[in-house]
């Protein structure tokens, strides 16, 4: 059986002392899930957040890093970089980043191979457009982005990567996928793993919906056979309502 991830996106929300008084707030409500919690936060909010923390089972994650390790690149973090402080999980290729940073298929693939290298959980986003989708050809963008994210990566490494597939028409819009639609898009997601690195390796690998999940749709998505958690943007910004996200299998 996959673990259900739930990982929460705050994007470039949250100063410093909000982050710590959520975190306070998050620990109790789901100390007890069996899903595993993870909060992608700004690189401001890194070390509070890694602190606030601690000895709870709350994970906390980077929204993007650099594929070099160090030098002359001005502004940016490397997977080294965030290791050193303990960061576990970090987003790589969000359609955000894609659309206004030149994010590319390219250097999503450095980065995950950087991730690795650094032993940080990459999690790898992939989503077609509305207009791509109205098209039909959603399956072949979003089939065709994950085979280039994890070009020339080991099988082990592909059972690492945890994949959420972001509909971008469904980013921030409050229009979700239906729960059909959602889990058809992954399943053909895994079949293309299941077609490169095998079937057993397509079993093992998580793959998140994200898009405009909130605690009243989780359940819906979150037992459906293929979706294995969710990358959550906007809900993730209220505390409570990330916990019931969080803990939609006890409802
Ligand atoms: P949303 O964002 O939940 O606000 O739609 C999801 C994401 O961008 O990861």
């Amino acid at each position: 059986m996959r673990k259900k991830v739930i990982a929460g996106n705050w994007k470039m929300n949250m100063l410093p002392d909000a982050a710590i008084r959520f975190i306070d707030e998050l620990t109790p409500l789901v100390k007890n899930s069996e899903n595993e919690v993870v909060l992608c936060v700004p690189y401001t909010d890194l070390f509070y957040s890694l602190l606030t923390a601690q000895n709870t089972n709350i994970k906390i994650g980077a929204q993007n890093m650099h594929w070099e390790e160090s030098g002359a690149y001005t502004g940016e973090i490397s997977g080294e970089m965030l290791k050193a402080i303990g960061v576990e999980y970090v987003i790589i290729g969000h359609s955000e980043r894609r659309q206004y940073f030149a994010e590319t298929d390219e250097t999503v693939n450095k980065k995950i191979k950087s991730a690795f290298k650094y032993d940080l959980k990459p999690i790898v986003c992939v989503g077609e457009t509305l207009e791509e989708r109205e098209a039909g050809k959603a399956e072949e963008i979003i089939t065709s982005q994950t085979e280039k994210a994890l070009d020339g990566l080991t099988n082990e490494q592909v059972e690492n990567t945890i994949i959420a597939y972001e509909p971008i028409w469904a980013i921030g819009t409050g229009k979700t996928a239906t729960s059909e639609d959602a889990n058809n898009a992954i399943k053909a997601i895994r079949n293309k793993i299941s077609n490169i690195y095998g079937q057993m390796v397509a079993e093992r690998v998580i793959i998140q919906y994200g898009g405009s999940v909130k605690a009243s749709n989780a359940k819906e998505l979150f037992t459906m056979s293929d979706i294995d958690g969710g990358l959550v943007g906007g809900a993730s910004l209220k505390s409570k309502e990330f916990a019931d996200i969080v803990n939609y299998n006890n409802s």
